[in-house]
């Protein structure tokens, strides 16, 4: 038996799979809709969804998550471009606990996102022990101390130039303030890389997909809106993701498979403050074609 399944006496014909599947896989054979190269199927489960007679089944694919989508689904366009312009970078937390139902729900979005080919291999870790994440600030913390000493040396400078590129060590010798205020507030016992958060999310995944990056960031993405809507706040922590990726005992501590590196991180607990306005930013930088 194939993966798709299509039951002849439900079927209408409409073709509206045959349209809709990205790698096209169907054909309209005589009176049928037949998966003629169903070896290309990517599960994105387009097939079944589009079928106005539930007549498609995929057998790798969960059916019980084909729910029905509500009819009267509107979520009101003004409120939403408000929301997403509302969103800030949390960094102010409450001492208080997510629960582990709602942790699943932003989980859950983040396994909706879309993935490049449908691969869906983003792997999150979820760390919510407050002694793991002090852990895991403190080997951040000492990355970027190692890194400043590296970074004042006009001779590693000069060797890391050729390798990385002199706009790269420019850039990277910029950041030297904000890395040693890291160390200074650590001493103090603020930690400025994980902001108190009582939730932080990585994402890791396969080295080898060219765009497993984009797949992270949107899969946090998706996350960071939910997360706006349940009322709780989040903040993106590209320190933690660039420290990570660089260093053997970050990934020891979170137990990275060899194949697979981190990609993104988001802290997630619900804020201290409230914020009463928007904010302004730059116009954007756009061209029309
Ligand atoms: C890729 C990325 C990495 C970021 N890394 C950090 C970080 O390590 N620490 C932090 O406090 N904020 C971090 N931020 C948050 C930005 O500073 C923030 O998005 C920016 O200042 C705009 O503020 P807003 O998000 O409140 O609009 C990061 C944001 C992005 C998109």
């Amino acid at each position: 038996m194939g993966k798709l399944i299509i039951d002849k006496n439900k079927c209408s014909l409409c073709g509206k799979c045959v349209d809709v599947c990205p790698e096209k896989v169907y054909e309209i054979k005589e009176d049928a809709v037949v998966p003629i190269y169903e070896e290309e199927c990517i599960a994105c489960g387009h097939c079944v969804a589009i079928c106005d007679k539930f007549a498609i089944t995929h057998n790798e694919m969960n059916i019980n998550e084909f729910i029905d989508i509500p009819e009267d689904l509107k979520i009101d366009s003004e409120k939403f471009r408000i929301l997403m312009r509302s969103r800030r970078s949390i960094r102010k937390y409450l001492d208080k606990e997510v629960s582990k139902e709602i942790i699943d729900v932003l989980i859950d979005v983040g396994r909706y996102s879309p993935t490049g080919h449908n691969y869906e291999n983003v792997e999150f870790i979820v760390i919510t022990n407050k002694s793991k994440i002090k852990e895991l600030a403190n080997l951040t913390v000492s990355f970027f101390k190692f890194g400043v000493t590296l970074l004042k040396s006009d001779v590693v400078r000069f060797i890391a130039g050729g390798i990385m590129g002199n706009k790269t060590i420019k850039r990277l010798s910029e950041m030297i303030p904000t890395f040693e205020r890291l160390e200074r507030y650590w001493k103090l016992g603020e930690d400025l890389i994980f902001r108190g958060a009582p939730v932080v999310i990585v994402t890791h995944s396969e080295k080898s997909d060219p765009i497993a990056r984009d797949n992270c960031t949107l899969a946090l993405c998706h996350i960071m809106l939910m997360a706006e809507v349940i009322g709780l706040g989040s903040c993106h922590i590209g320190l933690f993701t660039a420290a990570a990726q660089r260093s053997y005992k970050i990934k020891k501590s979170l137990n990275i498979p060899k194949d697979n590196t981190i990609f993104g991180t988001l802290v997630v607990g619900y804020p201290k403050y409230k914020y009463k306005r928007l904010v302004s930013r730059r116009p954007a930088k756009v061209r029309y074609i």
